[in-house]
């Protein structure tokens, strides 16, 4: 894995979303897959600030929780219409999220995703594959570990119904990916970033699965970096 050590959050999202944008300006057909959460919100920002012609990108999201409404502020379709969709020249048909089924299969008839951003959860976690996930596992629903519906209820209102189960992208289907970006960001990540890199690869710590892609960039800030000795 190359691994990027950057100053701040922002200046990890800034270097996340350049990659992104020049990836974007020389592959107008780019096939993107997309993470939501609180770290990548600072590069969909400066995505838009770069003007890219979305109109013939399709891209592919990791995740979407079951129980909400698609228009429930905090699906993840609303997330990426309010912080991406609704500001870039991107056509709905060609946002896909992993619900109804047939996801890998789509992803497929496209040709494979080009970038795959991903974020990392405070269990290590990749998308919704939670420890003890198949290294083997396609697009399939699971239920959420306590870990991550406790992480995300900062995201809810108290008293507010707060989904358990999601649809996921597999870890063999991000591992498809030509290439990944893995952001992570905040000290909070510093103990589970030194997992991932330091092994073993095990399905105790899904994103350590990485560490068996042969195209995988790491951007992230000093703070989730602190523990790591190897920076560029
Ligand atoms: C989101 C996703 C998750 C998040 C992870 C980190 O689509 O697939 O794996 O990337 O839970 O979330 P944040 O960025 O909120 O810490």
């Amino acid at each position: 894995m190359d691994l990027h050590v950057l100053d701040s959050s922002d200046d990890a999202c800034f270097v996340c979303a350049n990659i992104l944008s020049d990836y974007l300006k020389t592959t107008p057909q780019a096939k993107l897959g997309l993470a939501t959460g609180g770290t990548p919100e600072a590069v969909y920002r400066s995505i838009i600030d770069h003007k890219v012609d979305f109109s013939q990108v399709r891209t592919f999201n990791l995740d979407e929780y079951i129980g909400l409404p698609e228009n429930h502020p905090q699906s993840y379709r609303a997330y990426m219409e309010k912080h991406l969709f609704s500001k870039v020249s991107i056509a709905t048909e060609n946002t896909y999220f992993p619900i109804g089924g047939g996801y890998d299969l789509r992803i497929k008839t496209v040709g494979g995703i080009d970038i795959q951003l991903l974020g990392l959860g405070s269990n290590g976690h990749i998308a919704f594959n939670e420890p003890g996930s198949s290294f083997n596992s396609k697009t399939r629903r699971v239920k959420l570990a306590p870990q991550t519906i406790q992480d995300n209820s900062r995201f809810f209102e108290p008293g507010e119904l707060q989904p358990v189960e999601a649809f996921t992208m597999g870890l063999a289907t991000i591992m498809q990916a030509k290439q990944i970006l893995l952001l992570v960001t905040g000290q909070h990540k510093a103990e589970i970033l030194k997992r991932v890199f330091d092994g073993p690869v095990s399905e105790d710590c899904p994103a350590s699965i990485l560490l068996n892609h042969s195209n995988v960039k790491v951007i992230a800030d000093k703070a989730a970096a602190e523990y790591l000795t190897a920076c560029v």
